[in-house]
């Protein structure tokens, strides 16, 4: 019986080590993951609508933004913070004039979503994202590839303004 338990012990302390010593997964390299989403989280073109939005400056963009369920039921229970497993999805678009609408309404007067240009992601897990308010921010382009390391630090300090809201801008429109 004793033996048995010195056996449990070993094995205990060598899966342990091996824990301790192993890379994180994908960094074989042993480098600390990067502290932003690098995948793009499964199956978000199927997530609820939250919210549009529309900017003007250089980026001229129109957006869609979309919550998986647990995002849709903090929201509608305005619940905040918002919990583990919340992801909220921004989905870029160029804001074009539609020739095709405006020639039925006889003037420019409809605009439409073009060209995908990005989808910016906010994913929440206070401990793996404790540094970023528990927010981990997530860029890609049209080439589905993360923003790199430098791009990804202007995201928090942005959205830290809206502390009140936990880190989120968008509102749940009715
Ligand atoms: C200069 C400030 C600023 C920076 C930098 C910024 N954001 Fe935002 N972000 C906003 C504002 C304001 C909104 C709401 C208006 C909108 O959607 O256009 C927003 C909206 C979002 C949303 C929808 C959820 C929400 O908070 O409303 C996501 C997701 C998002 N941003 C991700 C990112 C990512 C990822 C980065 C970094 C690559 C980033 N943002 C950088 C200001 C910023």
């Amino acid at each position: 019986m004793r033996r048995f338990a010195f056996f449990l012990v070993a094995v205990a302390t060598m899966a342990g080590l091996v824990t301790l010593i192993s890379p994180a997964p994908g960094h074989a390299d042993g480098q600390p993951a990067p502290p932003f989403v690098t995948e793009i989280p499964h199956g978000y073109r199927d997530w609820r609508w939250i919210s549009s939005a529309h900017e003007e400056g250089n980026l001229h963009s129109l957006g869609a933004i979309l919550g998986n369920d647990v995002a849709i039921d903090a929201y509608r229970s305005e619940k905040l913070p918002f919990p583990d497993g919340t992801i909220i999805a921004a989905l870029h678009y160029r804001h074009v004039s539609s020739d095709e609408n405006n020639r039925v309404f006889g003037q420019a007067q409809s605009f439409v979503p073009g060209a995908a240009t990005n989808i910016q992601f906010m994913v929440k897990d206070s401990t793996k994202y404790a540094a970023t308010g528990g927010w981990g921010f997530g860029h890609f382009g049209t080439d589905g590839k993360p923003g790199d390391a430098a791009f990804m630090k202007s995201c928090f300090p942005c959205h830290e303004k809206t502390k009140g809201s936990d880190l989120v801008f968008t509102r749940y429109a009715p």
